[in-house]
């Protein structure tokens, strides 16, 4: 294992293979290079990625959108969509998703103005479920048959404040 240390920065375009790599070891839903480097394109200040030893161990990217609130009834909203993360085992369970999310939601108010993070995740993947219950996500909904295996998801939400720091962890 590497140091317990890590930092969080801005992908830049020279990480995409790796992130990719992270990607298709770390979770099911894969994604074409092009789709990496569009969200890099319009939203470059949502996409993330932890460095431990120079090596790039986790990745979070966000697209934000201006649709419908899923918080307040009949109001528009700008939602940031925490499109997909991801920690190599080997560097999980010390803190690099926090840091991962609380950055990415940070970015997503100072940068686009949302005003929401929302995200869907695999009913039976508990960790990541507590990580968003820790992170003060709420569910909203259950989206039946939502993934390619026919599993369901929950859509998980929160609010963001601007000028109001994030809640960090209690
Ligand atoms: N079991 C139970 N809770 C867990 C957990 C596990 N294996 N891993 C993380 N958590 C929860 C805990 O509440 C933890 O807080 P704690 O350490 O104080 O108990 C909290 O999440 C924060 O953990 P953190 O260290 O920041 O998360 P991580 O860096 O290990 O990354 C994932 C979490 C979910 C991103 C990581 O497990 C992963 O990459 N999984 C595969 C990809 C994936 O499922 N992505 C999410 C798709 S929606």
């Amino acid at each position: 294992m590497g140091s317990t240390d890590f930092r969080v920065r801005l992908f830049r375009q020279e990480d995409l293979d790796r992130v990719m790599e992270i990607n298709v070891t770390c979770l099911p839903e894969n994604y074409s290079s092009f789709f990496y480097m569009d969200i890099y394109h319009r939203f470059p200040q949502t996409f993330l990625v932890a460095v431990v030893d120079e090596v790039i161990q986790g990745y979070v990217m966000c697209r934000v959108e201006r649709a419908m609130s899923k918080l307040k009834k009949l109001s528009l909203a700008k939602l940031s969509h925490v499109v997909s993360i991801a920690v190599m085992k080997s560097h999980r369970q010390r803190g690099i998703a926090t840091a991962l999310m609380h950055q990415a939601m940070e970015n997503s108010v100072k940068y686009y103005g949302a005003t929401e993070c929302f995200l869907e995740v695999r009913v039976s993947n508990i960790p990541a479920i507590k990580l968003y219950d820790k992170l003060h996500f709420i569910q909203t909904k259950r989206i039946y048959g939502y993934y390619m295996n026919g599993e369901d998801a929950f859509e998980m939400v929160r609010p963001l404040n601007e000028g109001e720091p994030m809640k960090q962890d209690e």
